[in-house]
């Protein structure tokens, strides 16, 4: 993998490439092992770029078993307890107005002390923001190739 930026005990932004799914895992896990308070990651990047391989390694860093996360079809919020908690969200079948957004409990999840949240397809928000959170954006730089942008 490689990396500029720094991957610091507390958090890693910066610049990464990997050249496999579990090159992504990797990383997530120890940006997932290093979390010690509530966190949000926005993941953006197309369809199977990555964001859900990179959703199961935070979890693994949150000794929630990854095998657990997944894309879910029909649920758009998932909760896995670990050492945190971790919510996954994937909004890709929300149109996005006022009143879904709402209804996703987002701002409960956002008011709790141990919890991460890791949003996938966060476009559907809108004009929903969330301050202080992580945005990660996945983008192919082939076949099994991603390069991952981690900016606060
Ligand atoms: N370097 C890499 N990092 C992450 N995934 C990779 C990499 N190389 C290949 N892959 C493959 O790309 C796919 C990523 O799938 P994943 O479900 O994580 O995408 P996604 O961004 O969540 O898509 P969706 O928007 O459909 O939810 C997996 O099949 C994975 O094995
Ligand atoms: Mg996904």
């Amino acid at each position: 993998m490689l990396k500029s930026g720094d991957l610091q005990n507390l958090m890693a932004t910066g610049e990464f490439i990997t050249n496999s799914a579990e090159e992504t895992f990797e990383l997530a896990y120890q940006i997932g092992e290093s979390l010690t308070g509530p966190t949000v990651f926005l993941l953006h990047g197309d369809l199977g770029a990555g964001k859900t391989v990179f959703t199961k390694g935070i979890a693994a860093g949150l000794d929630i078993d990854p095998a657990e996360v997944n894309s879910p079809t029909f649920t758009l919020v998932n909760q896995h307890d670990g050492r945190m908690k971790l919510y996954h969200l994937d909004l890709y079948r929300i149109e996005g107005g006022p009143r879904e957004i709402s209804a996703l409990g987002l701002e409960e999840m956002l008011d709790q002390p141990d919890a991460v949240v890791v949003i996938e397809w966060p476009e559907r928000l809108g004009g929903f923001s969330i301050p202080g959170a992580y945005r990660v954006t996945i983008s192919d730089s082939g076949v099994e190739s991603r390069h991952i942008l981690i900016v606060l």
